[in-house]
């Protein structure tokens, strides 16, 4: 039997499992912001939360890091697949035991990062999707979406002239196109995120809510 499925079949199969929630978006789009307010809100709720986010900081995950730096080059194919093996890492040894225990686990990216990313890198989106047929589908995933010149001017802000391999406008504009098409086939949904930050947040915390079945307070 495939190790993954095996994984992903006993972790569906728990009725009172947490829920996978991730939040999706261009660089500087706002995830972190509203990722971290959505894990605080719940905790501070007394609902049980757990958070992380993709790259993770494992073996595979650090080579991506170092490379996303510029310490490294990386073939784009090897990134596609290093993404995606880091995605199964972080999901046998971090997400799925949390969502075991009833957690529910806040992600700051997931696998449409992939999709969008590697897939406005290599113009070969069903293979993107192809090797992470094993990455079990988030329960809710909410997708920030702003234009490339926001999410730039935020970026500099934040961190100075030093923008990663990833952070240039025209290719931000190809990841948003791609983020744009999971939001028509139903797979996120979409919140505006050139809002003031608060209402942002408020809007993404509704989601949260309903999903949850929670009232929002
Ligand atoms: N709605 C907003 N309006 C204005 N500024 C915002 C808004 N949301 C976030 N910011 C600011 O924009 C910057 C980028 O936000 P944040 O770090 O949350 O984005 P990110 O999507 O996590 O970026 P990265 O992909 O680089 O990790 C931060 O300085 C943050 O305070
Ligand atoms: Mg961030």
């Amino acid at each position: 039997m495939n190790f993954s499925f095996y994984y992903l079949r006993k972790a569906l199969a728990s009725k009172k499992r947490g829920k996978i929630i991730a939040i999706e978006g261009i660089d500087g789009s706002g995830k972190t912001t509203v990722s971290t307010e959505i894990y605080s809100y719940l905790s501070s709720r007394g609902i049980p939360v757990y958070y992380s986010f993709e790259p993770t900081y494992m073996k595979i995950g650090s080579i991506i890091h170092r490379f996303l730096r510029g310490e490294i080059p990386l073939d784009p194919h090897s990134q596609a697949l290093l993404f995606a093996a880091d995605r199964l890492e972080h999901l046998s040894r971090e997400i799925i035991p949390h969502i075991k225990q009833g957690e529910n686990v806040i992600l700051d990216r997931y696998v449409h990062s992939s999709y969008a990313y590697q897939g406005a890198l290599l113009n070969d989106l069903k293979w993107v999707v192809t090797i992470n047929k094993f990455a079990l589908a988030p329960d809710l995933a909410i997708y920030i979406d702003v234009p490339p010149s926001t999410a730039i001017k935020r970026i500099k802000k934040k961190k100075g002239s030093k923008l990663s391999v990833y952070e240039h406008a025209r290719f931000l504009g190809k990841v948003r196109n791609i983020y744009k098409l999971f939001v028509k086939k139903g797979e996120l949904i979409e919140i505006d995120g050139t809002k003031e930050k608060d209402q942002v947040i408020s809007n993404a915390l509704a989601l949260v809510c309903k999903n949850l079945k929670l009232k929002l307070t």
